[in-house]
């Protein structure tokens, strides 16, 4: 409403989260026309930057109308003090409040609080904040992104040590993987059509596979990857949402804590992951050795064995999933770019076509790119022929819906956080559950330093990644093209 003014301070505001991520979502929103009407944007980092340098900074990273990035940009303001100081916050917070006071009729001032920094100042930063420079007369909310700890004592310490400052209530952790289209509609599918529910179990399905791949490797990024690896950068946080999403039982309600309670019931019955079912890998460079391999990118050490590329089979006990494997992939400087989960079916119990064709049904929700779903199915071929071939049925997004415009993950994110909505935000509690699944892994990669397997840059990843796969009973089916995979 008119009388309550919003201020997004972004911490962290020169760094690249902030120009990627934070200011083109806060962008997107603006364009929507969702942010409120009087809205101050203000970032916050070490550097000593003018204004107008910052502004031309974050203008690259803005896709859209000339005439409303100018608009936008205008809502800009940047400042620069040490993070972990009193006297710095104490004087941004007179700046913020001088600027909030030039609105006229103003009763609440709002405040968002983006942490866009490294973990290694997430408590300076927040105790700067809880200091100096909460809203006096509105509410105070804070938006952290990973990595939330590297291992289960330094997450909790983490959670703790934020506890302290913020009430759970005023805390919004960010797994931007819940702010996608695909990975919302995961609960639709699942809970709003007859059809799936009663298939989704060990009886009927063989496996499930949740494929995360990237097409780019860590270039320039590679000194804060190497302290974490594929399986803290994406399998811990994204795919394991993208699981518990997948195989929870269903909720109570939709209210945000009745979907949560449900994920950290079925992340409590993953048992724990075993060495012998795991893939580790790690890129080298492509085959004309133009593009560097990961040990030659700028901040790895030149004997790092972290991880590129990740497979691991989880196995869920519970009376829905056991017996049944879940495998999880992911990794960086592969042949292709997607993110998916795949649900491959048995074979029906009594198969009375030739045994040639061994492909079997899979149901297959594609997040990114070219949001989908669709199911693979048996079909007898059109003619006179008695042949039998595989199709699909297939929901295409960018076929269905006309004027497809989705927004970005962040953008639904941080429009959540400022309507206070917890939905798509991991608990504490979740958090907590989820390292306790990798630490006992982890530690062992460390401890025993266990070697990647190497993989060419622009290839499937490693071998023994598709024989694991194939160990749990995964059938590829080869001759198989979906037509959604082919170009526009
Ligand atoms: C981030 C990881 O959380 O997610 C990155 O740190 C990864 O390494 C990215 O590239 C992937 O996000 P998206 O939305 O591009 O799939």
């Amino acid at each position: 409403d008119s009388r309550s003014l919003l201020t997004v301070i972004i911490l962290g505001a020169s760094g690249d989260l902030a120009k990627k991520k934070t200011y083109p979502a806060l962008f997107g929103l603006y364009l929507r026309d969702l942010l409120p009407s009087n809205t101050i944007i203000y970032g916050y980092a070490r550097s000593h930057i003018e204004i107008n340098d910052f502004k031309a900074r974050i203008s690259k990273g803005l896709k859209g109308d000339e005439e409303k990035k100018k608009q936008f940009l205008s809502l800009l303001h940047y400042h620069s003090g040490k993070y972990d100081e009193k006297a710095s916050y104490d004087e941004f917070e007179k700046l913020i409040s001088a600027e909030e006071k030039k609105q006229s009729g103003v009763e609440r001032s709002n405040r968002l609080f983006y942490m866009a920094i490294p973990p290694s100042i997430f408590i300076d930063v927040s105790i700067g904040i809880h200091g100096s420079l909460i809203s006096k007369n509105g509410w105070s909310r804070v938006i952290v992104e990973k990595p939330f700890g590297r291992d289960l004592d330094s997450s909790r310490e983490l959670v703790s040590e934020l506890g302290k400052l913020f009430k759970e209530k005023d805390l919004f952790r960010i797994d931007h993987y819940l702010g996608k289209e695909m990975v919302q509609n995961l609960m639709v599918l699942r809970f709003a059509n007859a059809v799936f529910e009663p298939l989704w179990s060990k009886s009927h399905i063989s496996s499930i596979t949740i494929t995360f791949k990237e097409d780019i490797g860590t270039e320039g990024r590679g000194g804060y990857f190497d302290q974490f690896g594929i399986i803290r950068d994406v399998m811990q946080n994204h795919l394991l949402q993208v699981l518990s999403l997948v195989a929870m039982e269903p909720p109570v309600s939709l209210n945000a804590d009745d979907i949560t309670n449900e994920k950290v019931k079925l992340l409590r019955c993953i048992q724990p992951i075993k060495m012998n079912e795991v893939v580790l890998g790690q890129y080298t460079s492509d085959p004309e050795g133009k593009i560097p391999a990961y040990l030659d990118d700028e901040g790895v050490p030149k004997d790092s064995v972290t991880p590129t590329y990740a497979a691991a089979v989880f196995h869920i006990n519970n009376p829905r999933w056991r017996g049944m494997p879940f495998i999880l992939k992911c990794g960086k400087a592969l042949d292709e770019r997607k993110t998916e989960v795949r649900i491959q079916f048995k074979r029906p119990d009594n198969f009375l076509f030739s045994d040639d064709d061994i492909s079997r049904n899979e149901l297959v929700m594609r997040i990114q790119p070219g949001e989908a779903v669709y199911l693979k199915l048996l079909s007898k071929k059109p003619g006179l022929e008695n042949k039998i071939e595989q199709t699909e049925l297939d929901l295409s997004y960018r076929h269905r819906f006309e004027n497809l415009d989705l927004p970005d993950a962040y953008e639904r994110l941080i429009l959540d956080a400022i309507k206070g909505d917890h939905n798509l935000f991991v608990r504490d509690d979740e958090l907590d559950v989820a390292w306790q699944i990798f630490t006992p892994l982890l530690d062992q990669i460390e401890k025993e330093k266990i070697k990647p397997e190497p993989y060419t840059f622009g290839s499937r990843g490693p071998k023994s990644a598709d024989e694991l796969s194939k160990r749990f009973g995964f059938i590829r089916s080869l001759g198989y093209n979906w037509p959604g995979n082919s170009p526009q």
